[in-house]
C-alpha cells in the first residue's frame, strides 16, 4: 500500500525560493519527511512534482486509483485547477491539500481554493510541518480502515 505525494508548480524551488514564505526545507527533506512518517505505519510513499497541469493530471489519473490517500500541495493550481479539482473528483481517494503558507493571510488571489470540496481537509500555514500532519491523517485513516 502506498500514499502519493504530489507538488505542483515552482515547489521544486522549495528552500531557494522566498524562504522567509516558504522555509529552508526542499522538496527532498519534505519526500524524507514524508517516508519517514508514513513508513512506520507500512504505506510506502510515491512521490511525484511537476511544473505542468497536465503532467500532474497524468500522473494522479495513473496512480491515483491504486493509492491508499493522496497528500497534494497544488502550488497556484489550487486557485484556479477545475482540471486538477475534476481530476481528483473522478479518482475518488482520500485526499488532503497543504499550502505551506498561510494563503488567506497573503493576497486575495490566493484565498480562493478551488479543491476545497473534493478533499477531506486542508494543511494551510503551518510550514513543512503541514506535509507532517496529512501523512499522519492518512496513515491513520487507512489503519482504521484495516482494523
Ligand atoms: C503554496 C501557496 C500558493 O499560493 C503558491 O502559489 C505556491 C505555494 C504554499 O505551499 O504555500 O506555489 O501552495
Amino acid at each position: 500500500p502506498y500514499l502519493l505525494l504530489v507538488n505542483g508548480p515552482n515547489l521544486n524551488r522549495l528552500g531557494v525560493r522566498k524562504p522567509d514564505t516558504y522555509g529552508r526545507q526542499t522538496l527532498s527533506d519534505i519526500i524524507a519527511l514524508a517516508r519517514n512518517t508514513a513508513e512506520p505505519h507500512g504505506l510506502a510513499v510515491v512521490d511525484f512534482q511537476s511544473n505542468h497541469e497536465g503532467a500532474l493530471i497524468d500522473f494522479l489519473q495513473e496512480r491515483g486509483p491504486g493509492a491508499a490517500g493522496i497528500v497534494i500541495n497544488p502550488g497556484a493550481f489550487g486557485h484556479y485547477s477545475y482540471a486538477l479539482r475534476d481530476c481528483l473528483e473522478d479518482i475518488d481517494r482520500p485526499t488532503i491539500e497543504v499550502h505551506i503558507s498561510n494563503v488567506h493571510k497573503r493576497e486575495s488571489f490566493r484565498h480562493h481554493l478551488v479543491l476545497s470540496d473534493v478533499v477531506i481537509g486542508q494543511v494551510v500555514g503551518l510550514g513543512t510541518e503541514g506535509y507532517r500532519y496529512a501523512v499522519e491523517a492518512l496513515c491513520r485513516r487507512f489503519k482504521q480502515s484495516h482494523d
